[in-house]
Parts: C-alpha cells; structure tokens; sequence
C-alpha cells in the first residue's frame, strides 16, 4: 500500500500530465471496442482518466461509472460529457482508500493501473456473471524504461493467477501491440454465478 505521500505525488503528477494534454483524448483501447457488444453495464472504469474507454462505452448506451484520483482529468471528461451529451458519474478519489459498492456492476474495467489490494475488490464489486477487462504493464516493460516501478509492474502470470476463481475468457501477455508496443498482461474474465464464491476484501 502506498504513503498518503505517494498517492499525493501521484496525483500531482497526473494532474500535470492532464493539463499539459488539454482537451486531447486518445482513442478507446482495441480491447474494449471489440468486447464492447458483449458488455453489460454499469460499467466501472476504475482509474478512468479522462475517459477515453467510458465515454466510447456510453456513446453505445451503457452507464458507466468512473473513479480516478486526477481531477484535472475528470475535468476533461465532464467537458467531453457535455459536449456529446452524454451521461457519465465520475467520482475523484484515491483507490487506496476508496470502497467498490459490492455486487453492482456488470462490467468491471482497468486499463493501465496496477493496485494488487484492489483485486479483491474489483471482483466483489462484480455482479454474479458480470466481466472484468484488465490490462496492464509486466515486468519486462522495465526494458522500455516506463514504468520501472515494481508497484506498478506485473509479474509473468500473475494477472490469471490473481482471477484463477473467475472464467478465463481471453488472457494474453508478453510483448503486445496497441498504439505502441508493450508488454503487457491482458485478460477478460467472468465471475461465477453466485456471491459468495469469490474473495472479498
Ligand atoms: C496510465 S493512466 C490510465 C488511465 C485510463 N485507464 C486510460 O487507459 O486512459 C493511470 C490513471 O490512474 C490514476 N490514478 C493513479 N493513482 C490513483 C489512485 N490512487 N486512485 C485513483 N486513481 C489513480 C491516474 O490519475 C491516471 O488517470
């Protein structure tokens, strides 16, 4: 678990990193556009951004919910949400100390944020039958210099390990392609069809 300090830093940095990128969002992750018929909502993206997955999933009709720490991205985002006339809830709080409402969502979604304390909690945070889509950096992306952290690094497997009590649907991991080349673990899984069957936090 990382330092108020850290998660503080974090945010300043992040913050910055939004400003400086205006009003510029990138496009949804492949992942997401080619499951996005196969998802039900509400969606949570946690660490959302500025939104680029949640406002591409509520422009084909789903709610989503987004939490993430960076108010300067949630900011880019509620302009976005307007502009298109969209309806996304956005909440601004840090993930180390925020609960996930348990069994409410049908989609769970986190795209480039590692928090392993959260894994629990993103499954609960799943309705019975509902799917988590996850992607992020493993260790070898330390080869490109970003990210080198190891907080912030998977190892080799564990992304499936950690979901080993969910149905495997699609797992891939290694040196990927998106925009850029990466290693990254990627995997969509599905919780059992009861509540009490997984890990809860
Ligand atoms: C690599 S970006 C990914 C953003 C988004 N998922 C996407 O794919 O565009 C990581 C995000 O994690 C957020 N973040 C970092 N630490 C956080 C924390 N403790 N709680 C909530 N969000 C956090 C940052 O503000 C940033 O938006």
């Amino acid at each position: 678990m990382k330092t108020p300090a850290n998660v503080y830093t974090d945010k300043l940095k992040w913050d910055d990193r939004y400003r400086r990128a205006g009003d510029t969002i990138g496009p949804p992750w492949p992942l997401v556009v080619r499951w996005a018929a196969k998802l039900a909502g509400p969606v949570l993206d946690v660490a959302g951004g500025s939104g680029r997955n949640a406002l591409f999933l509520a422009e084909h009709g789903l709610e989503v919910h987004v939490i993430d720490i960076s108010l300067a991205a949630l900011q880019v985002l509620a302009r976005q949400r307007r502009e298109r006339q969209l309806q996304i809830f956005a909440v601004a709080a840090d993930l180390e100390q925020f609960p996930l409402p348990r069994c409410r969502y049908g989609t769970v979604l986190v795209v480039r944020y590692l928090q392993r304390s959260l894994f629990s909690a993103i499954k609960a945070a799943l309705r019975p039958g509902g799917l988590v889509l996850y992607e992020s950096f493993i260790e070898d992306q330390k080869a490109f210099g970003h990210p080198s952290n190891p907080a912030h690094l998977l190892r080799r497997g564990e992304l499936k390990h950690a979901f080993s009590d969910f149905e495997l649907l699609e797992y891939e991991e290694g040196l990927l392609e998106d925009t850029t080349p990466a290693y990254l673990a990627r995997l969509v899984a599905r919780r059992p069809f009861t509540c009490d069957t997984v890990a809860t936090p």
